[in-house]
C-alpha cells in the first residue's frame, strides 16, 4: 500500500523544502543574532520535519521546546476552539521567541498561542510556517516567515496529516478528494 497514489499532485517537492529551509534559515540567523538565547517553539505534530531542519540552518544558540495544541478533531476542517493539550517546560517571560508552524490556515491557532505568549511576558513572538494558506483566515494573522504561500486545498505530507496519516511523506502533496469524502 504506497502512500503517494493518494496524492493528486506535489505541491512542494523536498528540493523546494531544502531550499525554503536553507533561505528562512539564514534570514532568521541574521534577525536574529543580536538577541539572546531565542527560544524556537514547535507546534506539535506538524511541526517536527520542518522544525528539524530548519533549526540545522540557524547557525545561533537556540533553545528548542514543544508545545500541542490543537483546534483539530478530525476531518479537514478546523474547529474555533483551541485547546492546549502539552505545554512547554519553560518560562517565557522576558524571552524571544519564535513560533515554528507547519501552515498558517484560518489563523485561529497562532492568535490564541500569540497572545496567550504575550500574556505571559514574552519579550516578542514571532512566527516561522513552512506553509500559508492566505485564502483559509477567518482572523487576519500575518506570519513574519513564510516558506510558500500556497491556495486553499487540502494538503498533507512532511508533518501534516490528515487522520494522523501521511506526516511521513517527504515532501507536501495535495491529497485527492476522494480520500476525505468516502
Ligand atoms: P489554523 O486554522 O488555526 O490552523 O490556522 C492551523 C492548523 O490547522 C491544520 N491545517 C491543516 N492540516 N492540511 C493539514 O494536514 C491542511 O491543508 C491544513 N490546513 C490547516 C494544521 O494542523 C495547522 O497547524
Ligand atoms: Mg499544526
Amino acid at each position: 500500500m504506497s502512500l503517494a497514489k493518494d496524492i493528486k499532485s506535489i505541491l512542494v517537492n523536498e528540493q523546494q523544502i531544502k531550499e525554503i529551509c536553507e533561505r528562512l534559515g539564514k534570514e532568521i540567523t541574521n534577525d536574529y543574532k543580536s538577541k539572546e538565547r531565542p527560544i524556537m517553539i514547535g507546534l506539535l505534530k506538524g511541526c517536527v520535519p520542518f522544525l528539524s531542519d530548519l533549526a540545522r540552518h540557524i547557525d545561533l544558540p537556540i533553545e528548542i521546546e514543544y508545545m500541542d495544541v490543537s483546534s483539530y478533531h478530525g476531518g479537514i476542517s478546523s474547529s474555533g476552539d483551541v485547546k492546549i493539550r502539552k505545554d512547554m517546560n519553560t518560562s517565557v517571560a522576558g524571552r524571544d521567541i519564535l513560533i515554528a508552524e507547519d501552515i498558517v490556515d484560518t489563523g485561529r491557532t497562532l492568535d490564541t498561542i500569540v497572545k496567550l505568549l504575550k500574556h505571559r511576558g514574552a519579550k516578542s513572538v514571532e512566527i516561522v510556517t513552512l506553509l500559508d494558506k492566505p485564502a483559509g483566515r477567518v482572523i487576519p494573522f500575518e506570519p513574519k516567515y513564510v516558506g510558500v504561500t500556497i491556495p486553499k486545498e487540502f494538503v498533507v505530507g512532511y508533518g501534516l496529516d490528515y487522520e494522523e496519516i501521511y506526516r511521513n511523506l517527504p515532501y507536501v502533496g495535495i491529497l485527492k478528494p476522494e480520500i476525505y469524502t468516502k
